[in-house]
Parts: C-alpha cells; structure tokens; sequence
C-alpha cells in the first residue's frame, strides 16, 4: 500500500457521496471495516479513468500527493497515446471495411434504423412488437468482425508506458508473436498472454491493443473464453474516443486481482449524470458502484461505474463457465453493457444477426435522459489491455473484503507488495490471459 487507510479514509469522507455517508449510519459495522468497503468503492470507482489517462486513484492520490508536496502537482496525465489515428473523423485507417458514410453518418443510420425497425426499447407504443412468428430482421450491419486467424488485423499494438503505473512492457506485435504472448490457438481464438518468466528485475511483458477503426454509436460484440485473473492482474476491455475526456471513455470489462463482479464505468465530460442511483429506477441488473455524476473533472475521475451481481461476470468464475458474450450498445437512448454467460447466448447473437431490443435487463445502462450519447461519447476504438499492479490491482493487494477478493492478496500469496509478488512469480501468471472467440463491432 502507498496509502495507510487513514488519509484514505479522510479524504474518501470528504468526498463521499450520499450513499456512501449512510454506510457510516450503520452501528454494525466497525469504522475499519467500513474504511475499507469505501477504499475498495472508491478504488473501483476512480479505477476506471485509468486507460489513457489512467490516473486511477486519481483523486485520492492527487489529493494525497498534494498534500505530501505541499502542492507541487505531479502530472499523472500520459494523454492518447494510443488515440486511434485519424479518430476524430471516424473513418479509421483499416481499408476495406472501414465505415461508408463518413463522419457522423453512422450514428445516423443506427438512430434511423432502430426508429424504423420498431424495436427500439422506449419506442412509442405503436411501433410494431419483434415478432414471434417470423424471424426478426436485425437492424444492425457488421461493420467489422476480428476473428479467427486475421483477429490481430486491424489493431496497433501499443508501445507506451502503462499510463496506470503498471509494471509492464507492452510490447510490438513482432515481439509479441515470437515471444509466445499472441497467437491463434488450434480453436481458433485469439490469446493475449503476459510473461510467465519466472523471475524478471523490472517489467513484465503484457499486450495491449487498440482497433484501428473507429465508430460512433454501434453494437460491440466480444466473445470470450477466458480472461486474466489472479493476484496482480488488471485486465480490462474498453473504449474511449480522443481527447478524453471530451471523446468519452466506456469500459465494458474490468477488475483486479481476484474480483468476481464485473464492473462497467462511463467517464465523461462536464453535463453527464445518471438520474438515479437505484438499479430499478435504471432497470439494470446491476448496481450503481458510487455517485450519479459522471464527469470526470468533478468527480476526481470517478465517472459512473455499474458492477454485475454474479460471479461468472469476471475472473475464476468467468473463465470456468467458458466465458460469454458481453456487448455494449450505444445508441440514442443511451448506453448499454450486457452479458451472458457461455449457455446462456441469445440465438440472435449466434446468428450474427443482433436483436438488443430481446435482451432483457442490461448489466448496466446510462441513459441519454442525462447523457447524450452522441454529444458525450465519438470517434471511439476497442481496446484490451492486461496491466500488473499499478495504480488499481496494486493499491488493492492488501485489502480484503470485494468478492471475489474475500482474502487479500497479501494473505492469499504471502507475499506482502503486488511487485514483488509480479516479478518474481511468473507461473502464477499462466492464467493471466485473454482468449477470445471474436470481437464484432455493428453500427
Ligand atoms: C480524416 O482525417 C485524416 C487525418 O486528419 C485526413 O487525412 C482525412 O482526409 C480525413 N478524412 C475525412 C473524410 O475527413
Ligand atoms: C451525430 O448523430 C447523432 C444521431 O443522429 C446526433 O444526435 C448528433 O447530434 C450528431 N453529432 C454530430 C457531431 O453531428
Ligand atoms: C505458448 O504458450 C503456451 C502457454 O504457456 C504453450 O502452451 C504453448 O506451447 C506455447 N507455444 C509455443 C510455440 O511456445
């Protein structure tokens, strides 16, 4: 830990939301216990900013280190670098499948499509109901498929620091293929690995990876088998438009160490809410990790984080349900996350032919009530990335309590710093990959 749970602590109260106050109401708990759900609330919630400009903790370690410096601020921000070439007009750099219509013209046509195909959820009520007896159209074209032998086509592999502090070295796709961290297993499914290595002196090497394409509203499908796990990890898969947060950021798939709850956050802009902080009121499945303001500047990097209430949503119980698929749609109503677990996948999906409108509850939603999503969110590229320690899963290694992480990683390991731990125990780090059937991205 960088941090005792005191400061943590005074300066989550500072900043607690309503809800996180009412946890100081209740006489059950001890003040510990309850610090320590609020640093894993606050972790997650300010974890999710993390990507390009990951400064994860952000408020909390900005806060800290201002005080420890006496104000000298220390730039965190290690901004777009892997920004997708050419994002803002959003017509990608990949060639043949690359959007027809230009610019904005694919949200468009998404917007008219759903009005006009009458499956739109909220749609007026004479719109037509998805038949029973005839199958449904689906109103969504694949614009980009990656899968199978070509899956690393169209991504640049990303060859920066980890901007969250990670102790990793993300490496090129030369490197990566004849260093065994990327390859087309005899299924058929893309693997993303770190180094197993037993000992290495500073960096792992990891992949992280960013479509060329860009979109503006669509379907992102991803169908994995496996992702990593284990104390130490910090996997994550995600989009964010350019200039962040002015292009928004939306992470789909997320969690450290031995989390089991997935957690999907929006980071935005001034002006994005959520309009409420109850799952029913939202309809998702999901709960609502901290406070309805999404805004990045105003909430220390917070943004609007959902977590899924089952445990094969993430990690150990993800990766021995053989996975599932979890798709994000972001269309004029706003912004979905849902997921199904590998027996459980609708057959519209499996059909290549999409109907969100027959998903029932998402995992999460952030509605266009309070956030526009063509306004907030542009010009995003899908992104994996596995990241070791850092400014997340590090910070979280001596605390217990999260599911999936009943036991903390220093108890569980027996080793008492996430860095020790990383380099020099590369065989527990044979599960820290992702194996992915597909990404599909419609529009
Ligand atoms: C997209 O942006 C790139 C780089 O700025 C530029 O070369 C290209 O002409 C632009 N395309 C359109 C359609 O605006
Ligand atoms: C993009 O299209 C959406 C949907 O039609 C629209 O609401 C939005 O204003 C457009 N954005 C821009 C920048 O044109
Ligand atoms: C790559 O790594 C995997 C997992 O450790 C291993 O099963 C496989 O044999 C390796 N492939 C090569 C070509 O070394």
């Amino acid at each position: 830990m960088r941090l005792s749970h005191l400061p943590v602590l005074a300066f989550v109260l500072a900043t607690a939301v309503p809800s996180d106050a009412n946890l100081f109401a209740r006489g059950t708990q001890s003040l510990a216990r309850t610090a320590n759900r609020l640093h894993h609330r606050a972790a997650k919630r300010s974890a999710g900013l993390a990507r390009d400009l990951r400064r994860a903790f952000s408020g909390m370690y900005y806060q800290q280190e201002l005080a420890e410096t006496g104000g000298s601020q220390r730039v965190y921000c290690v901004n777009n670098a892997n920004a997708p070439p050419a994002a803002s007009n959003g017509t990608g750099s990949s060639g043949s499948q690359s959007s027809p219509s230009g610019s904005n013209g694919t949200a468009a046509s998404t917007s008219a499509r759903a009005s006009s195909s009458g499956t739109a959820k909220h749609a007026s009520s004479t719109a037509a109901s998805p038949s029973s007896t005839s199958p449904a159209s689906s109103p969504w074209k694949l614009a980009k498929s990656y899968q199978g032998n070509s899956f690393f086509d169209g991504w640049d592999f990303f060859t920066g620091d980890d901007p969250t502090h990670g102790i990793v070295d993300y490496v090129d796709q030369g490197t990566a293929q004849s260093a065994n961290l990327t390859e087309i297993n005899s299924d058929g499914h893309a693997i993303m690995r770190v180094d197993t290595t037993p000992t290495v002196s500073g960096n792992r090497r990891s992949v992280r990876i960013t479509t060329t394409y860009s979109y503006t509203g669509g379907l992102v499908l991803l169908d994995a088998v496996h992702m990593p796990t284990g104390c130490g990890t910090w996997p994550a898969f995600w989009s964010n438009g350019p200039n962040w947060p002015a292009g928004g950021e939306i992470d789909i798939v997320e969690g450290v160490n031995d989390y089991s709850d997935n957690q999907a956050t929006i980071h935005t802009s001034h002006g994005c809410t959520i309009p409420s902080s109850d799952s029913s009121k939202l309809g998702i499945s999901g709960n609502v990790v901290g406070g309805t303001n999404c805004a990045a500047a105003e909430t220390n990097n917070a943004g609007c984080g959902m977590t899924a209430t089952q445990s094969n949503t993430y990690g150990v119980g993800f990766n021995n349900n053989g996975g599932g698929v979890y798709a994000m749609q972001w269309v004029d109503k706003g912004i979905s996350v849902w997921f199904f677990q590998r027996n459980n996948i609708p057959s519209d999906i499996s059909a290549n032919a999409p109907l969100p409108d027959n998903w029932g509850t998402p995992m999460a939603f952030w509605p266009a009530t309070d956030c526009a999503p063509f306004k907030f969110f542009d010009s995003h590229s899908a992104i994996f990335d596995t990241t070791l320690c850092g400014d997340w899963a590090g910070n979280v290694w001596n605390d217990a309590g999260a599911p999936g992480q009943e036991q903390s990683c220093a108890a569980r390991v027996g080793i008492s710093t996430c860095e020790d731990f990383v380099r020099n125990h590369g065989a527990a780090f044979a599960d820290a990959y992702w194996e992915v059937n597909y990404v599909k991205i419609y529009q």
